[in-house]
């Protein structure tokens, strides 16, 4: 566990004084559940962090919990429902333990008409705060507690990294690190413009450090974060892109993996592709989401690269890395798309050959530009499309499972496979290989062979 000393936060004794005594002196316990992506994981890393420091505990249980916490994501319509129920399941919780305090924190809450409805229809929530406002937890929590009253607190605030605050990693083996926050770009159909903010990139010492520590407390993978890490350097005092910060951060000593997400094609540069082809620490793997096969629908979504473009950036990031392999988010049925279009997104899957895809349908985000567009085909329909694409991508997840039997592949070992009980560790493509392995190696790279596939999933030995 990582623990970078800081000062502490303002009011941070005094919330934990006051916690301590709701608590009869016990020490406090915490639920932080966070939806979303890697980005939202890495703030739940700082929201415990600085509970840690509070002297909190830690639980999955509900009942257990003296403070519970979601961290919620707005990508689209299912993660708010899933919330929104889960929320309302406390109320239960709150009225056997009424000492019980809960905050709502994340994407959702930096949308106003989310904040109100919460503030109405969820009585029981006694904070709310958005995505750049983390720093101030332990200032809400001295206010609920100090004046029994409710907190709002989104929309504001100018904090976008965790510097200098404390973090509570949950792996002691794999690491985010975000090296920017925000989003510029406003594709057509999505909301993390408006919740996150403006793009802001994150200083490069201030990376190097944070990456240097963790190589040197043993970590063994470390995955730069940003909305659109392509992007990379835009408004620091000294000029730097991102192939240059990962060549300063692959520059350290040390087994471990230098991982990225997510690169926008419209940003991605033959010198990203050099850079991980010259690399030591960075897998031949890229995540590279294309979202639409479709010339028309990509303008429409406000990409701003065509298809011709995209496979241009697979050819030569093959050219340079001839075992690359790709991963993608695909959005079906986006407002105003033809069966027709639709097959473009077929055939491209088909092109590239990814090894895996995040595969979508179109949700509407209140406020962004496309959920004002016309959108005729039925939801059923949709779905239609939906399977259709999941079984192309399954035939290629099939053959290219097959592909790797025989191979050789150095994997992390993540853990154990719930089902099967044996290891379970990725490879650099990203691909999990099952097989037979003490306890110590979790945390550790081996060594194995694939001898069998079924789809993508591989089982192996080690050698
Ligand atoms: N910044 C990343 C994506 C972040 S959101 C990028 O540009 O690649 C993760 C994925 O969610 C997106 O790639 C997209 O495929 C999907 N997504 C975003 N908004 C969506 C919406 N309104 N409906 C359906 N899928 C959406
Ligand atoms: Fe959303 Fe586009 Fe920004 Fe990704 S690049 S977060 S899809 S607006
Ligand atoms: Fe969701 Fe926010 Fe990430 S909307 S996908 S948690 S940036």
């Amino acid at each position: 566990m990582e623990k970078i000393a800081t000062p502490a936060l303002p009011f941070l004794q005094e919330a934990a004084g006051l916690m301590a005594e709701r608590t009869g002196g016990k020490p406090p316990v915490a639920l932080v559940r966070t939806y979303g992506c890697q980005q939202n994981v890495a703030d739940g890393e700082t929201v415990k962090g600085i509970l840690a420091q509070m002297g909190f505990a830690f639980t999955d249980d509900p009942e257990q919990a003296d403070f519970i916490l979601f961290n919620t994501c707005a990508v689209r319509e299912h993660a708010e429902d899933r919330v929104y129920g889960n929320l309302g399941a406390l109320k239960n919780v709150k009225r056997r333990k009424p000492s019980l305090l809960i905050a709502v924190c994340g994407c959702m809450t930096e949308q106003q008409q989310v904040a109100e409805k919460i503030k109405k229809s969820f009585p029981f929530v006694d904070i709310v705060f958005g995505t750049r406002a983390i720093h101030r937890l332990p200032e809400m929590l001295f206010s609920v507690l100090s004046e029994s009253r409710r907190v709002f607190l989104s929309g504001q605030g100018d904090r976008p990294f965790s510097e200098g605050l404390p973090i509570r990693r949950d792996s002691a083996f794999r690491a985010w690190v975000p090296v920017m926050a925000g989003c510029d770009n406003f594709c057509s159909y999505c909301i993390v413009p408006y919740v996150r903010g403006r793009e802001k990139s994150r200083r490069p010492e201030d990376i190097l450090r944070e990456c240097r520590e963790l190589v040197n407390a043993g970590y063994r993978e470390i995955t730069l974060l940003g909305q659109n890490v392509n992007s990379y350097g835009k408004g620091l005092a000294e000029p730097v892109n991102f192939s240059q910060l990962l060549r300063s951060i692959d520059a350290l000593e040390g087994d471990f993996r230098l991982r990225f997400m997510t690169s926008h094609p419209k940003d991605a540069t033959p010198e990203l592709f050099d850079t991980m082809a010259a690399s030591r620490h960075i897998p031949h793997n890229i995540h590279l989401p294309f979202q639409s096969g479709n010339d028309r629908v990509l303008r429409a979504m406000n990409r701003k690269y065509d298809r011709a473009q995209y496979l241009e950036l697979i050819c030569y990031a093959r050219s340079v890395m001839p075992d690359v392999s790709f991963t993608s988010d695909v959005i079906v049925g986006f407002p105003g798309e033809t069966y027709e279009e639709f097959q473009d997104t077929l055939t491209l899957i088909q092109a590239v050959d990814f090894t895996n895809l995040f595969t979508f349908i179109y949700s509407p985000r209140e406020g962004t530009v496309a959920a004002g567009m016309e959108d005729p085909v039925t939801h059923e329909e949709k779905t239609r499309w939906f399977a259709e694409l999941l079984r192309v991508q399954e035939e290629i997840a099939a053959r290219r499972g097959q592909g790797m039997v025989g191979a050789q592949e150095r994997v992390l070992v993540e853990g154990r496979d719930p089902k099967t009980g044996l290891l379970s560790g990725r490879t650099g493509g990203g691909l999990v290989v099952l097989f037979a392995g003490g306890d110590e190696w979790i945390g550790q790279f081996a060594q194995t062979e694939i001898l069998e596939a079924r789809g993508l999933q591989l089982w192996g030995r080690q050698i």
